[in-house]
């Protein structure tokens, strides 16, 4: 096995679940000195071998991945698309509980707390994998400390998509501790875009941003649309859905914030690859 290189964590795959041909989730024991804001992303990548021996070239490719579990776990989860053809998730798709993945050390991004300026409502806007750096965001207590309603909105293509979602929900309810300090403030509010939704679940029918623009959303959460003295959002997702979403958010009059210069939303690029 080639050394690990220097700013690069090798670590044990501990858990893998594949949701749909396109979608899975993995996890990873987390190194005592890793630490991260949750929304972050980090860069993972393959050892050298492993790229070779699943015909690929001795190189590892590096792709950036939300991680999608709060700083305070033990572990580190992700969630990935795989994509037929992607050099790096192609391959990443056939791990195993027990295979190394490379993680570089650095954690980064836009999509957290410190970027935002205080608010009452917290909009996590995502569409497919878009949905993992707010698995984080949700789980983290600090989120609740700072905001008194939390909306996921997530659209995928279909019912099978939206799933871990619907887990991370679930996840939170069932926990001890995570559940007294959510309350009821976390709303998961999910539709489909490809097949009719799963009206049993409240999966609604359609993308996020026709119902944000309709007001068929705000209507439904029994709130106002987005202003500027309340509300707060996230978004990751593709590039289209980005500036879309952007749109809404500067059309209700919110200004886009960063690390440097905190504001009422921000982006990031769903990653994949
Ligand atoms: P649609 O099926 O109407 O394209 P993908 O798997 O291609 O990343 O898409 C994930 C989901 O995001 C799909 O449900 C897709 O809807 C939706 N989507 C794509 N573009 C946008 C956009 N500009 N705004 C909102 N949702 C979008």
């Amino acid at each position: 096995m080639t050394e690990t290189p220097e700013g690069v964590y090798a670590l044990t795959v501990a858990e893998l679940r594949h949701y749909t041909d396109r979608l899975f989730f993995f996890r990873t024991e987390r190194p005592d000195a890793f630490r991260f804001r949750s929304g972050e992303f980090v860069m993972i990548g393959l050892p050298p071998e492993v790229m070779e021996a699943a015909g690929g070239k001795a190189k590892t490719i590096w792709r950036a991945y939300s991680i999608a579990s709060p700083a305070w776990e033990e572990h580190v989860d992700f969630y990935s698309i795989k994509v037929p053809d992607g050099p790096l998730t192609s391959v990443l798709a056939g791990i195993a509980t027990g295979d190394t993945v490379w993680m570089r050390k650095k954690p980064t991004g836009t999509l957290v707390h410190d970027a935002l300026v205080p608010g009452k409502r917290l909009f996590l806007l995502c569409t497919g994998t878009g949905i993992a750096p707010f698995a984080s965001i949700i789980r983290d207590p600090e989120t609740y400390e700072k905001f008194e309603k939390v909306y996921v909105i997530h659209t995928c293509r279909e019912n099978a998509e939206l799933q871990y979602g619907f887990d991370l929900v679930e996840e939170i309810a069932n926990h001890e501790i995570l559940s007294e300090i959510v309350g009821d403030k976390l709303v998961h509010w999910a539709s489909c875009t490809r097949e009719a939704p799963d009206t049993a679940r409240g999966v609604h029918a359609g993308r996020m941003t026709d119902a944000m623009r309709s007001g068929a959303l705000y209507e439904e959460l029994g709130i106002g649309p987005l202003n500027p003295e309340t509300c707060r959002v996230m978004i990751c997702g593709s590039m289209d859905m980005l500036q879309d979403c952007k749109q809404l958010c500067e059309a209700g009059g919110l200004v886009e914030g960063s690390n440097a210069q905190p504001g009422q939303f921000v982006i990031e690029r769903a990653f994949v690859g």
